[in-house]
């Protein structure tokens, strides 16, 4: 008898997983894994119809692994590729160059460089991706769905369907694909290897038709076989940050935030510190709009949460620096005894996160591009101010919010800080409209709705 959509055995492949683990003296406490990817997934683990590969990131996942954690009969896997492959395979060809790409973040005077470390670099990935492709073999039940996630996991596909033909693969791209001009920045014989692991999957999904469409066009420009392709979005779980918004932590965090703000116009930002989020832009449209306009100084307050993120790549350490010297020099050129222009919060504390959501009054998603970008979804959620949203056309989410959100090209300083003022003077009949539209819009799918289109992928 043919097994039912709701009854296959689904398994998953991702770099982040769903747990890691924290040393505490002698112990190791299991931790639930953060980021977007990981949220989106969680509810078909729930469901327990689920198996889990992940890789072990850091030294205590690793400890955990030599351990026999999380335990071979549960539903998580972590693989320790070693250390150095780890490195090679994240930090180099994943982060440095990969993200890049898709990002739109390399310069072309200095970067990208393909040299004998890169091909080293290289290997490694080929390496993970083959232990990944051994794993899935391994423990996915007859005629499962993989589902594979993210730029990380590229090559998978080829090696898995020789070894089981009787999986069917799906991957998920949950970054923007650079266009066919572009990818040509990338080494040659990585980026047909890539192209032709994708190629290779059953189908191939992407937040948005924008993506999807690059992806399509890389490929018939080397004339490959397209496989099936699919654009859906996804949306973070809102009753669970409601929920984080209820809570009596969420509370004192916003007693603590009002102490600071008072009742000024809050414009707020919740980012990593990442360099495709554009923070450093951000500050300095906030600059020309305290310069523009004398009238709001002392009157606004930027809160901006971003906290660092792969510390491991010398141009996010870089990045980091100047996020915080930019904030210095804004908070030193207009600010007094009395006003600190920009209130820049380093620490990833998610609850502290979700009370600025529900205090701003403008929130800034600026990003130079974005597969999607949830925070524009997950602020208007729960936001109690009607704040706007200034967005940039960049991100994937822009279509969802189309006529809602005040649209602002990333690298337009002058735009963006007209952006600002805009929503600053604009009438609260015409902010609590939008701020309805931008909730609507926000709470128009589910990460069930994302993980449906997955599965349908697979039929
Ligand atoms: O955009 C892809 C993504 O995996 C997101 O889900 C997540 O927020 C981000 O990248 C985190 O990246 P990393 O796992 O490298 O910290």
């Amino acid at each position: 008898m043919p097994t039912r959509p709701s009854e296959t055995p689904v398994v998953i492949a991702s770099n982040r997983g769903p747990v890691s683990y924290r040393s505490e003296g002698d112990d190791l406490v299991e931790v639930r894994g953060g980021g977007g990817l990981v949220a989106g997934l969680q509810p078909l683990l729930d469901t327990g119809r689920a198996t889990w590969i992940a890789a072990a990131l850091s030294e205590d996942d690793r400890s955990a692994v030599a351990r026999g954690l999380p335990g071979p009969s549960g539903p998580v896997h972590l693989l320790d590729v070693g250390t150095g492959d780890l490195e090679r395979y994240y930090d180099v060809v994943s982060n440095e160059v990969l993200w890049f790409l898709h990002h739109g973040l390399f310069d072309g005077a200095h970067s990208p460089t393909y040299d004998d470390d890169w091909r080293e670099s290289w290997q490694a990935y080929r390496r993970v991706n083959r232990a990944f492709a051994h794993a899935v073999c391994e423990h996915s039940p007859e005629r499962a769905v993989v589902l594979v996630q993210d730029y990380h996991l590229t090559l998978l596909a080829p090696w898995v369907t020789t070894q089981r033909p009787d999986l069917r693969l799906v991957h998920f791209h949950h970054t923007p694909f650079a266009g066919p001009s572009e990818v040509r920045s990338l080494e040659p014989t990585a980026l047909q290897e890539i192209l032709s692991g994708l190629a290779a999957h059953h189908a191939c999904g992407f937040h948005t038709p924008r993506w999807e469409g690059n992806f399509l066009r890389c490929v018939d420009d080397r004339s490959l076989p397209a496989p099936r392709t699919f654009s859906s979005t996804l949306s973070s779980d809102l009753g669970a940050i409601r929920e984080v918004a209820a809570s009596a932590a969420c509370a004192a965090a916003l007693a603590r935030l009002d102490e600071q703000v008072g009742d000024r116009f809050v414009i707020a930002r919740v980012d990593r510190m990442e360099l495709s989020k554009n923070v450093v832009r951000g500050f300095e449209s906030y600059d020309r709009l305290l310069r523009i306009r004398p009238d709001l100084r002392g009157r606004v307050v930027f809160v901006a949460h971003c906290y660092p993120s792969r510390l491991g790549v010398p141009a996010y350490r870089a990045y980091r620096d100047l996020v915080v010297e930019t904030v210095d020099q804004v908070n030193e050129r207009w600010g007094d005894a009395g006003w600190t222009p920009i209130l820049l919060e380093l620490d990833d504390d998610f609850t502290s996160s979700v009370a600025t959501y529900r205090r701003y009054d403008a929130l800034l998603v600026n990003p130079v591009r974005d597969g999607l970008n949830l925070v524009a979804k997950e602020g208007p959620a729960v936001n109690e101010r009607h704040g706007q949203v200034v967005l940039s056309t960049e991100a994937g989410v822009c279509g969802e919010l189309a006529g809602a959100a005040d649209e602002v090209n990333p690298f337009d300083l002058v735009a963006t800080s007209d952006a600002l003022a805009a929503v600053i003077d604009r009438s609260t009949e015409e902010r609590r409209a939008r701020s309805e539209q931008l909730r609507r819009d926000a709470e128009a799918r589910t990460p069930e709705d994302w993980l449906a289109d997955q599965l349908r992928a697979a039929e």
